[in-house]
């Protein structure tokens, strides 16, 4: 058992971290009225009072299931992981404000924050470092692996595959309720995701694989694998490295969005964790969702292309007959500012300084932002930049190819993944996801023959 397990016995951590609470209702109710019948259901409330409707008997009690697309106004579960206020722009992992985490922290420690509930002790992370550090390396014959996609494959179609690959090689450690299996799995994923995602690439521009380095931290191994070449020295440059490392933080957990939701979803089948978590990548690839960063790019490049002219993007963003819509900006919860994109613009300041990258792209951006902000329609439906809408330009300064954005969102956002699926499996409350419809087909009708149609 490794040092963590045996350090963090704790019940009442266990609990907190599996997001047991049972949320307080205080005797509060809400009153339904339908059908001539009045119906009481209980109103819950979270440890920062948010209050919830719980119709866990709605249907038993009226016939009546709700409707709500995109689950806007739909709590799927109680977690005590990540905490939003989207209309504050606040965003604390297990209590503590992502500022802080951001300047202090480091991604793996908040790896396993977000994982085990509590920052580690020295000894807790010196072990949790060693283990991961320890499973970078991944099976001689996943070469083989890479080797059968094109080379043009988008690096996130082979992530994806890659991480449901991976239970190939690890088949004796599937069961999502052996504690020990789990452990290794979540190792083996926070450890292996890097490997994977540099694999991709290498594959893709035709470099020889790199292997990690034991001797690096986590991001800079990232970043040896992605840039080092047999043929020279590669020095990582350390302003770089803890931009990423911050990047990686900055992106660790996000509560319930589509790419987590998805995870728990896919999770709450009892399907192994490595599947689980490969559906979280192919939801995060989504233009609305995680691959905004790669979008965002591109924009600004069209822009940068067509002259700089930044309102005729602005424009078309706002044209309800197009369905372009400017990426990075607009979320479904931050109404304010996501404070994520506030850490994000002030790094992307010391990685351009630091690595030389031309800013024209930035200065777009900036004008950009600058418009929109100022732009009746943008500010009607509060729509700010969020966390995709810098990133990329760090991504980019840093070296890494557009198609390769994603890639790192993945790897920071995996720990909130894992941390949220943990959460869920070791929930008492958990049942199967299945949601219900409201059927709008044809009524019912007979077989017509093939000679009467
Ligand atoms: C991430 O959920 C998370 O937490 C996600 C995330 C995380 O960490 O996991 O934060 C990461 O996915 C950030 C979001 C990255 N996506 C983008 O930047 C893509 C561009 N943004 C939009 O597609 C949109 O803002 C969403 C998808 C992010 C949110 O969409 P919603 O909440 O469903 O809101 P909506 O699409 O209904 O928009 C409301 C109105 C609409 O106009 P009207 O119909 O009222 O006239 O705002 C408009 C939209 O057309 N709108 C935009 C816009 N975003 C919303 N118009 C132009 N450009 C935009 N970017």
């Amino acid at each position: 058992m490794s040092e963590r397990s045996v350090l963090h016995g704790d019940a009442d951590l266990d609990r907190q971290a599996s997001g047991d609470g049972r949320g307080s209702s205080n005797g509060q109710s809400a009153t339904l009225s339908y059908d001539g019948r009045t119906t009481e259901l209980p109103v819950i409330r979270g440890s920062e009072g948010e209050p919830a409707i719980d119709i866990g008997r709605l249907r038993a009690e009226t016939g009546l299931i709700t409707m709500d697309r995109g689950y806007m106004n739909t709590g799927s579960c109680l977690s005590a992981i990540t905490f939003l206020d989207g209309e504050r722009g606040i965003l604390r992992y297990r209590g503590y404000p992502i500022e802080q985490l951001a300047e202090k922290s480091s991604f793996l420690e908040v790896a396993y924050l977000l994982t085990y509930g509590e920052l580690p002790t020295r000894a807790q992370l010196e072990a949790w470092t060693s283990d991961v550090t320890h499973h970078t390396l991944i099976h001689e014959e996943m070469r083989r692996f890479f080797d059968s996609f094109p080379y043009d494959a988008h690096p996130m179609a082979v992530l994806a595959s890659a991480t449901v690959g991976l239970s190939t090689f690890y088949q004796d450690s599937h069961d999502p309720f052996d504690p020990a299996a789990v452990e290794l799995t979540i190792q083996r994923l926070i450890a292996k995701l890097p490997t994977l995602a540099a694999w991709s690439f290498k594959k893709a521009i035709g470099q020889p694989y790199v292997y990690p380095r034991n001797d690096l931290d986590y991001a800079a191994n990232l970043l040896h694998m992605m840039f080092a070449v047999p043929a020279e020295p590669y020095e990582v440059h350390p302003d770089v490295a803890k931009a990423l490392d911050l990047l990686l933080i900055l992106h660790a957990d996000h509560e319930q969005n589509c790419s987590t939701s998805t995870v728990r979803l896919v999770g709450s089948s009892q399907v192994n964790l490595y599947a689980s978590i490969s559906a979280g990548i192919s939801a995060l690839w989504g233009p609305l969702h995680g691959g905004a960063n790669e979008a965002v790019i591109r924009t600004l490049e069209r822009i940068a292309a067509d002259g700089g002219n930044v309102q005729k993007y602005i424009d078309k963003a706002k044209d309800p007959n197009h369905e372009f819509k400017l990426p990075g900006f607009g979320h479904r919860v931050y109404k304010n500012f996501d404070p994520r994109a506030t850490i994000i613009k002030t790094a992307a300041d010391r990685v351009l300084a630091a690595t030389g990258a031309d800013d024209q792209l930035y200065e777009i951006a900036r004008q950009l932002e600058e418009v929109a902000l100022h732009d009746e329609y943008f500010v009607k439906r509060k729509l700010y930049p969020n966390v995709d809408f810098y990133s990329g330009l760090i991504y980019r300064a840093i070296g890494f190819p557009k198609n390769m954005f994603t890639n790192c969102f993945a790897i920071g956002r995996l720990p909130g993944w894992i941390a949220q699926w943990k959460e869920m499996i070791g929930s008492a409350d958990t049942k199967i996801g299945r949601p219900r419809q409201i059927y709008t087909g044809a009524t019912a009708r007979d077989y017509v023959p093939l000679e009467a149609r």
